[in-house]
């Protein structure tokens, strides 16, 4: 696992954007795992500013969201179909038919979720895919306790991830009970990972997951595992480090 601190949430999101680049130039028709909430909001920024003046094109990219809400409509604003749809694929003027989300309103989710699974599959694997950190140490919504083996699946979100989560919606008792979710063993498979986190109060959570042991609680520390995981962070996140 590679570590970098960088001094502000900017420049974070503009190391992340650029090594998101590189893989773009090297392989138009690259594959890209897509974060939601706030973190990779500067990524996403930095790169449709590239692609806006031309010097980068997301035309053939693929991309696969890592999780969802279950029980609220697509159209909801606060949807991560909708927010992937408005934050990533307009600005990056990517083909939305090459952009799928996990589907949280299946009829029969166990099936969606193995469909979700082959399309990542049959499209040929993550090549880099893009990972926030929750307070708790979750990624995608693999909350603690998650298997290091778990695939997508439908997980209950734990209250403190639903209470952070309550500044996208009206109150709390908005913000669904459940999503669904890459498992671990689906972002591991992915063959590069970038990890960005901003600000103190990830601070905990990014010294368990890069200095502590390898443990469900903390279901980012399974990055420790991965050949070619890239940690960005800025001071206040790295604050905890020792
Ligand atoms: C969202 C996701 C989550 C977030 C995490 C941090 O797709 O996978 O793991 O990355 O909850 O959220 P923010 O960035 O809003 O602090």
């Amino acid at each position: 696992m590679e570590v970098v601190i960088k001094q502000t949430a900017d420049e974070v999101g503009a190391l992340a954007a650029e090594l998101i680049g590189r893989v773009v130039e090297s392989k138009p028709r690259a594959v890209i795992g897509l974060a939601t909430g706030s973190s990779p909001l500067a990524i996403y920024a930095d790169l449709a500013r590239r692609v806006a003046d031309g010097t980068l094109d997301f035309d053939g990219v693929r991309g696969f969201a890592l999780d969802e809400y279950v029980g609220i409509p697509e159209e909801h604003p606060q949807s991560y179909a909708s927010v992937i749809r408005t934050e990533v694929v307009e600005p990056l003027r990517m083909d939305p038919t090459l952009v799928r989300v996990p589907d949280g309103r299946a009829i029969d989710i166990e099936v969606a979720c193995r469909d979700y699974e082959q399309a990542i599959a049959d499209a040929g694997g993550i090549d880099v895919q893009i990972l926030g950190i929750g307070a708790n140490g979750h990624i995608g919504f693999n909350e603690p306790t998650s298997s290091f083996a778990s695939r997508t699946r439908i997980k209950t979100l734990a209250p403190t991830t639903r209470a952070d989560n309550a500044r996208f919606f009206d109150s709390l008792d908005e913000v669904p009970t459940h999503c669904v979710t890459q498992g671990l063993g689906t972002i591991m498979n992915a063959r590069r990972l970038v990890l960005v986190a901003q600000g103190a109060g990830k601070a905990d959570a990014i010294a368990a997951a890069v200095e502590g042991p390898v443990s469900s609680m903390c279901p980012a520390s399974v990055l420790q595992f991965h050949e070619h995981a890239t940690v960005i962070i800025d001071e206040a996140a790295a604050s905890k480090l020792r």
